[in-house]
């Protein structure tokens, strides 16, 4: 399966988004991931659905709408607007997740589920008809520059053998770069969510590349 890298906008100049976005995707990034927090489902902030669409103006590859919020269902037809196309919602936060993932399919998205680390995979099983992707959270959310917890890999591959081989996207985000992308991948991932590992460098480019080499080094699928 490809592997696709995508740089988390949450560790970029927030005064300079429009040329941050265009230095990624000039250096190979497949999606952007987006990071919506609203200071009550994690202790941050970030922005909302008027900026998203103000960046998706300006981007030329593809964005991914990562929902930390308590109340994602208020969020999904703005963003799907921008457009977004991909938007991944908490289970931790969704009463009806059902209705939320459909609600993301109807206006025109992929449907994702996001797991913190402490949640069971249990928690899903019920609900892969309507999910298009997984995002394993390999970090506890709200922040970006945290280390990777290693406990996920082994969530990720029992994730793998619950969604069966070469099927479903599996993205993983928190703490991911070169040293952790082969196993992320050997274990079962296919999409590589970064922030600090890309952003943090001056070279874009050569962050990115190094990602991907270590993930094909790694990966046997
Ligand atoms: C954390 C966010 C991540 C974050 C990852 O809550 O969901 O997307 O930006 O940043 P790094 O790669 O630095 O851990
Ligand atoms: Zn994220």
């Amino acid at each position: 399966m490809t592997i696709r890298i995508a740089p988390s906008l949450l560790s970029a100049d927030f005064a300079r988004l429009a040329d941050e976005i265009e230095d990624v995707a000039r250096a190979g990034a497949d999606l952007l991931h987006l990071d919506l927090m609203d200071g009550h489902f994690v202790p941050n902030l970030t922005f909302g659905p008027p900026i998203v669409q103000s960046l998706a103006r300006r981007s030329s590859i593809a964005l991914d709408a990562h929902l930390m919020v308590t109340n994602p269902d208020s969020l999904i037809a703005d963003l799907a607007a921008a457009p977004v196309a991909r938007i991944s919602v908490h289970v931790e936060a969704c009463h009806h997740l059902q209705r939320t993932l459909q609600s993301i399919r109807d206006a025109g998205a992929e449907a994702g589920v996001a797991i913190n680390p402490a949640t069971a995979l249990a928690l899903l099983e019920e609900s892969l008809d309507w999910i298009d992707f997984v995002l394993v959270m390999s970090v506890n959310p709200g922040f970006g520059g945290q280390a990777f917890l290693a406990q996920s890999l082994d969530k990720i591959r029992r994730l793998r053998a619950m969604l069966g081989e070469g099927s479903m996207d599996i993205s993983v985000d928190g703490g991911v770069d070169h040293t952790n992308a082969g196993a992320l991948v050997t274990a079962g991932a296919t999409t590589l969510i970064a922030g600090s590992a890309v952003f943090g460098c001056d070279d874009r480019g050569a962050a990115i590349d190094r990602i991907r080499t270590a993930a094909s080094d790694g990966g046997t699928r």
